[in-house]
Protein backbone atom coordinates (compact mmCIF):
# COMPACT_ATOMS: atom_id res chain seq x y z
CA UNK A 1 0.00 0.00 0.00
CA UNK A 2 2.84 2.37 0.65
CA UNK A 3 4.81 1.72 -1.84
CA UNK A 4 1.49 2.79 -4.45
CA UNK A 5 0.97 5.88 -2.52
CA UNK A 6 4.72 6.52 -3.21
CA UNK A 7 4.26 5.73 -6.65
CA UNK A 8 0.80 7.44 -6.61
CA UNK A 9 2.35 10.95 -5.58
CA UNK A 10 5.87 10.68 -7.56
CA UNK A 11 3.55 10.20 -10.52
CA UNK A 12 1.33 13.67 -9.73
CA UNK A 13 4.68 15.19 -9.51
CA UNK A 14 6.58 14.01 -12.70
CA UNK A 15 6.82 16.76 -15.14
CA UNK A 16 5.61 15.89 -18.43
CA UNK A 17 8.34 17.38 -21.28
CA UNK A 18 6.87 17.25 -24.80
CA UNK A 19 9.77 17.12 -27.62
CA UNK A 20 11.07 19.37 -30.11
CA UNK A 21 10.58 18.16 -33.06
CA UNK A 22 11.42 19.55 -37.04
CA UNK A 23 9.80 18.40 -39.83
CA UNK A 24 11.67 18.70 -43.04
CA UNK A 25 9.64 18.20 -46.14
CA UNK A 26 11.05 20.49 -48.97
CA UNK A 27 9.09 18.79 -51.60
CA UNK A 28 6.89 20.75 -53.58
CA UNK A 29 4.02 18.36 -54.40
CA UNK A 30 0.69 18.66 -52.39
CA UNK A 31 0.04 15.16 -52.41
CA UNK A 32 3.35 14.15 -50.69
CA UNK A 33 2.38 16.75 -47.78
CA UNK A 34 -1.05 15.66 -46.99
CA UNK A 35 0.21 12.49 -45.20
CA UNK A 36 2.97 14.17 -43.20
CA UNK A 37 0.37 16.70 -42.18
CA UNK A 38 -1.82 14.96 -39.97
CA UNK A 39 0.99 13.02 -38.48
CA UNK A 40 2.74 16.50 -37.51
CA UNK A 41 -0.61 18.01 -35.88
CA UNK A 42 -0.78 15.04 -33.82
CA UNK A 43 2.66 15.09 -32.59
CA UNK A 44 1.31 18.95 -31.50
CA UNK A 45 -1.68 17.10 -30.04
CA UNK A 46 0.14 14.78 -27.68
CA UNK A 47 1.98 17.68 -26.37
CA UNK A 48 5.52 18.07 -28.39
CA UNK A 49 6.87 21.19 -30.23
CA UNK A 50 6.50 20.76 -33.94
CA UNK A 51 8.86 22.80 -36.71
CA UNK A 52 7.74 22.03 -39.93
CA UNK A 53 9.56 23.41 -42.97
CA UNK A 54 7.84 22.82 -46.37
CA UNK A 55 5.52 24.58 -48.81
CA UNK A 56 2.27 24.31 -47.32
CA UNK A 57 2.36 26.39 -44.12
CA UNK A 58 -0.55 26.59 -41.88
CA UNK A 59 -3.56 29.13 -43.23
CA UNK A 60 -4.37 29.27 -39.47
CA UNK A 61 -1.24 29.29 -37.30
CA UNK A 62 -1.15 26.33 -34.81
CA UNK A 63 0.07 26.85 -31.46
CA UNK A 64 3.03 24.62 -30.81
CA UNK A 65 3.35 24.44 -34.35
CA UNK A 66 5.73 26.32 -35.87
CA UNK A 67 5.47 27.13 -39.77
CA UNK A 68 8.97 27.88 -41.51
CA UNK A 69 7.75 28.93 -45.31
CA UNK A 70 10.45 27.42 -48.31
CA UNK A 71 7.79 28.22 -51.28
CA UNK A 72 9.87 29.97 -53.85
CA UNK A 73 6.56 30.40 -56.09
CA UNK A 74 5.31 27.19 -57.94
CA UNK A 75 3.41 24.32 -56.57
CA UNK A 76 3.14 20.93 -57.82
CA UNK A 77 -0.22 20.08 -58.12
CA UNK A 78 -2.00 18.01 -60.61
CA UNK A 79 1.38 18.01 -62.14
CA UNK A 80 2.06 14.01 -62.67
CA UNK A 81 -0.79 12.16 -64.25
CA UNK A 82 -0.82 8.73 -62.77
CA UNK A 83 -1.58 7.10 -66.16
CA UNK A 84 1.83 8.05 -66.90
CA UNK A 85 3.25 5.79 -63.84
CA UNK A 86 1.44 2.74 -65.52
CA UNK A 87 1.54 3.75 -68.77
CA UNK A 88 3.75 2.46 -71.80
CA UNK A 89 6.91 1.19 -71.11
CA UNK A 90 8.36 4.00 -72.05
CA UNK A 91 6.47 6.40 -69.83
CA UNK A 92 7.79 3.84 -66.97
CA UNK A 93 11.44 4.11 -67.95
CA UNK A 94 11.19 7.87 -68.15
CA UNK A 95 9.67 8.84 -64.44
CA UNK A 96 13.05 8.10 -62.36
CA UNK A 97 14.74 10.51 -64.83
CA UNK A 98 11.72 12.73 -64.47
CA UNK A 99 11.56 12.41 -60.37
CA UNK A 100 15.49 12.65 -60.10
CA UNK A 101 15.12 16.67 -62.36
CA UNK A 102 12.38 17.20 -59.94
CA UNK A 103 14.39 16.41 -56.65
CA UNK A 104 17.26 18.58 -58.01
CA UNK A 105 14.94 21.67 -58.22
CA UNK A 106 13.64 20.48 -54.49
CA UNK A 107 17.57 20.27 -53.46
CA UNK A 108 18.98 23.57 -55.10
CA UNK A 109 16.24 25.87 -54.20
CA UNK A 110 15.46 24.48 -50.60
CA UNK A 111 19.28 24.82 -49.25
CA UNK A 112 19.27 27.92 -50.73
CA UNK A 113 16.41 29.18 -49.57
CA UNK A 114 16.66 32.09 -46.41
CA UNK A 115 14.73 30.64 -44.33
CA UNK A 116 16.29 27.49 -44.60
CA UNK A 117 19.37 28.33 -44.19
CA UNK A 118 18.19 31.22 -41.58
CA UNK A 119 16.99 27.77 -39.15
CA UNK A 120 20.28 26.11 -39.63
CA UNK A 121 22.11 29.19 -38.61
CA UNK A 122 19.73 29.78 -36.18
CA UNK A 123 21.38 26.81 -33.22
CA UNK A 124 17.67 25.56 -32.66
CA UNK A 125 17.75 22.10 -31.00
CA UNK A 126 16.02 19.15 -31.97
CA UNK A 127 14.95 15.87 -30.12
CA UNK A 128 13.98 14.32 -33.24
CA UNK A 129 13.83 14.97 -37.08
CA UNK A 130 11.46 13.30 -39.50
CA UNK A 131 12.06 14.50 -43.24
CA UNK A 132 10.88 12.54 -46.15
CA UNK A 133 12.61 9.91 -48.00
CA UNK A 134 12.05 9.99 -51.80
CA UNK A 135 13.66 11.94 -54.92
CA UNK A 136 16.47 13.20 -52.81
CA UNK A 137 18.80 12.87 -49.59
CA UNK A 138 20.64 16.46 -50.44
CA UNK A 139 19.00 17.53 -47.11
CA UNK A 140 21.16 15.44 -44.88
CA UNK A 141 24.23 17.15 -45.19
CA UNK A 142 22.48 20.39 -43.11
CA UNK A 143 20.17 17.88 -40.94
CA UNK A 144 23.30 16.25 -39.35
CA UNK A 145 24.09 19.41 -37.87
CA UNK A 146 21.52 19.10 -35.31
CA UNK A 147 23.19 15.75 -34.22
CA UNK A 148 19.52 14.41 -33.64
CA UNK A 149 18.14 11.02 -34.75
CA UNK A 150 16.65 11.30 -38.08
CA UNK A 151 13.26 9.67 -38.82
CA UNK A 152 12.80 9.15 -43.06
CA UNK A 153 9.33 9.05 -43.82
CA UNK A 154 7.68 8.18 -47.17
CA UNK A 155 4.46 8.92 -48.39
CA UNK A 156 4.46 6.36 -51.05
CA UNK A 157 6.48 2.71 -51.14
CA UNK A 158 9.95 3.54 -50.98
CA UNK A 159 11.61 4.40 -54.03
CA UNK A 160 14.19 1.34 -55.13
CA UNK A 161 17.49 3.22 -54.33
CA UNK A 162 16.09 3.44 -50.66
CA UNK A 163 16.48 -0.55 -50.12
CA UNK A 164 19.68 -0.30 -49.54
CA UNK A 165 19.11 2.64 -47.10
CA UNK A 166 16.88 0.88 -44.88
CA UNK A 167 18.56 -2.45 -45.87
CA UNK A 168 15.70 -4.03 -47.03
CA UNK A 169 15.96 -6.70 -49.12
CA UNK A 170 15.37 -6.74 -52.97
CA UNK A 171 16.12 -9.50 -54.96
CA UNK A 172 15.16 -8.31 -58.26
CA UNK A 173 13.50 -12.19 -59.09
CA UNK A 174 10.71 -11.94 -57.02
CA UNK A 175 10.83 -8.24 -55.53
CA UNK A 176 8.74 -6.16 -58.65
CA UNK A 177 9.94 -2.93 -58.75
CA UNK A 178 7.67 -0.62 -58.56
CA UNK A 179 8.00 1.67 -61.93
CA UNK A 180 7.04 -2.12 -63.48
CA UNK A 181 3.76 -3.66 -64.11
CA UNK A 182 5.46 -7.18 -62.53
CA UNK A 183 3.89 -9.16 -59.59
CA UNK A 184 6.17 -11.60 -57.50
CA UNK A 185 5.54 -14.61 -59.75
CA UNK A 186 7.16 -13.09 -63.01
CA UNK A 187 8.24 -15.36 -65.88
CA UNK A 188 11.92 -15.91 -67.32
CA UNK A 189 11.56 -12.44 -69.30
CA UNK A 190 9.98 -10.59 -66.82
CA UNK A 191 12.32 -11.35 -64.20
CA UNK A 192 15.17 -10.16 -66.74
CA UNK A 193 13.57 -6.83 -67.42
CA UNK A 194 12.57 -6.42 -63.79
CA UNK A 195 15.90 -6.71 -63.12
CA UNK A 196 17.96 -4.34 -66.05
CA UNK A 197 14.72 -1.76 -64.71
CA UNK A 198 15.99 -2.55 -61.39
CA UNK A 199 19.53 -1.95 -62.20
CA UNK A 200 18.46 1.23 -64.21
CA UNK A 201 17.24 2.97 -60.85
CA UNK A 202 20.08 2.43 -58.99
CA UNK A 203 21.90 3.73 -61.90
CA UNK A 204 19.79 7.01 -61.79
CA UNK A 205 20.07 7.45 -58.22
CA UNK A 206 23.69 6.99 -58.20
CA UNK A 207 24.25 9.56 -61.36
CA UNK A 208 21.00 12.03 -61.56
CA UNK A 209 20.35 11.83 -57.54
CA UNK A 210 23.24 11.52 -55.17
CA UNK A 211 26.57 12.84 -57.16
CA UNK A 212 24.20 16.19 -58.29
CA UNK A 213 22.65 16.05 -54.18
CA UNK A 214 26.47 16.26 -53.37
CA UNK A 215 27.42 18.69 -55.16
CA UNK A 216 24.47 20.90 -54.44
CA UNK A 217 24.97 20.06 -50.45
CA UNK A 218 28.53 20.49 -50.63
CA UNK A 219 27.61 24.48 -51.56
CA UNK A 220 28.61 23.76 -54.84
CA UNK A 221 31.85 22.11 -55.90
CA UNK A 222 34.18 22.43 -52.38
CA UNK A 223 36.55 19.85 -51.87
CA UNK A 224 34.97 17.19 -49.93
CA UNK A 225 32.01 16.23 -51.01
CA UNK A 226 29.35 14.82 -48.40
CA UNK A 227 28.34 11.07 -48.04
CA UNK A 228 25.31 11.42 -48.31
CA UNK A 229 24.40 7.66 -48.80
CA UNK A 230 26.37 6.82 -45.23
CA UNK A 231 24.17 9.68 -43.41
CA UNK A 232 20.70 8.23 -45.18
CA UNK A 233 22.15 5.03 -44.24
CA UNK A 234 22.26 6.22 -40.89
CA UNK A 235 18.22 6.97 -40.21
CA UNK A 236 16.93 5.84 -37.07
CA UNK A 237 13.89 4.19 -38.75
CA UNK A 238 12.05 4.57 -42.27
CA UNK A 239 8.05 5.33 -41.89
CA UNK A 240 6.13 4.11 -45.17
CA UNK A 241 3.17 5.08 -46.51
CA UNK A 242 2.05 1.36 -47.59
CA UNK A 243 0.30 -1.73 -46.35
CA UNK A 244 1.52 -5.30 -47.29
CA UNK A 245 -2.22 -5.94 -48.56
CA UNK A 246 -1.86 -3.95 -51.84
CA UNK A 247 1.62 -4.84 -52.62
CA UNK A 248 3.47 -8.28 -52.50
CA UNK A 249 4.64 -10.30 -50.12
CA UNK A 250 8.46 -9.20 -49.17
CA UNK A 251 10.78 -9.00 -46.35
CA UNK A 252 11.18 -6.03 -44.21
CA UNK A 253 13.70 -5.33 -41.50
CA UNK A 254 12.41 -4.18 -38.40
CA UNK A 255 13.14 -0.43 -39.22
CA UNK A 256 10.90 -0.27 -41.88
CA UNK A 257 7.76 0.34 -40.79
CA UNK A 258 4.39 0.18 -42.70
CA UNK A 259 2.18 2.78 -41.35
CA UNK A 260 -0.43 2.33 -44.42
CA UNK A 261 -3.66 5.21 -43.81
CA UNK A 262 -1.31 7.07 -40.78
CA UNK A 263 -3.27 10.25 -42.97
CA UNK A 264 -6.20 9.33 -42.84
CA UNK A 265 -8.62 10.54 -40.20
CA UNK A 266 -11.47 9.61 -37.98
CA UNK A 267 -14.18 7.90 -40.09
CA UNK A 268 -17.75 9.29 -40.50
CA UNK A 269 -20.35 6.57 -39.18
CA UNK A 270 -21.49 4.43 -41.95
CA UNK A 271 -25.34 5.32 -42.92
CA UNK A 272 -27.71 2.91 -41.40
CA UNK A 273 -28.75 0.50 -43.70
CA UNK A 274 -32.84 -0.45 -42.84
C1 LIG B 1 1.70 24.01 -26.08
O1 LIG B 1 2.80 23.73 -25.27
C2 LIG B 1 2.66 24.19 -23.94
C3 LIG B 1 3.98 23.98 -23.22
O2 LIG B 1 4.58 22.75 -23.47
C4 LIG B 1 1.52 23.41 -23.29
O3 LIG B 1 1.33 23.83 -21.93
C5 LIG B 1 0.24 23.66 -24.07
O4 LIG B 1 -0.80 22.87 -23.58
C6 LIG B 1 0.45 23.33 -25.56
N1 LIG B 1 -0.71 23.75 -26.31
C7 LIG B 1 -1.34 22.96 -27.17
C8 LIG B 1 -2.53 23.55 -27.85
O5 LIG B 1 -0.98 21.81 -27.40
C1 LIG C 1 15.96 34.35 -38.74
O1 LIG C 1 15.74 33.72 -37.47
C2 LIG C 1 15.63 34.61 -36.39
C3 LIG C 1 15.45 33.78 -35.11
O2 LIG C 1 16.32 32.71 -35.08
C4 LIG C 1 14.45 35.56 -36.61
O3 LIG C 1 14.39 36.48 -35.55
C5 LIG C 1 14.62 36.29 -37.95
O4 LIG C 1 13.48 37.08 -38.22
C6 LIG C 1 14.82 35.30 -39.08
N1 LIG C 1 15.09 36.01 -40.33
C7 LIG C 1 14.47 35.70 -41.48
C8 LIG C 1 14.92 36.46 -42.69
O5 LIG C 1 13.62 34.86 -41.54
C1 LIG D 1 24.32 9.21 -37.07
O1 LIG D 1 23.22 9.70 -36.31
C2 LIG D 1 23.55 10.21 -35.03
C3 LIG D 1 22.27 10.63 -34.34
O2 LIG D 1 21.35 9.58 -34.26
C4 LIG D 1 24.51 11.39 -35.19
O3 LIG D 1 24.90 11.84 -33.90
C5 LIG D 1 25.74 10.95 -35.99
O4 LIG D 1 26.55 12.08 -36.24
C6 LIG D 1 25.31 10.35 -37.31
N1 LIG D 1 26.46 9.83 -38.04
C7 LIG D 1 26.61 9.99 -39.37
C8 LIG D 1 27.85 9.38 -39.96
O5 LIG D 1 25.81 10.57 -40.06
Amino acid sequence: MLFVNVCVILGLFTPVYGYKILGLFPHKGKSHYDTYEPLMKALVAKGHHVTVMSHFPQKKPLKNLTDIDIRTGDYLVNVINLEDITGSRLQRYLMPPFLAYVGYGTCSEGLSHANFKNLTNSGHRFDVILTEFFNTECFLNDLNRYQAPIIGISSCTIMPWDDFTVGVPSNPAYIPNSFMPFSDTMTFLERFENTISYIFCLGVFEFLIDIPGRIVASGYFSNSLPNLKKMAANISLMLVNNHFSFTFPRPLPPNYIEVGGIHVGKLNEPPMVS
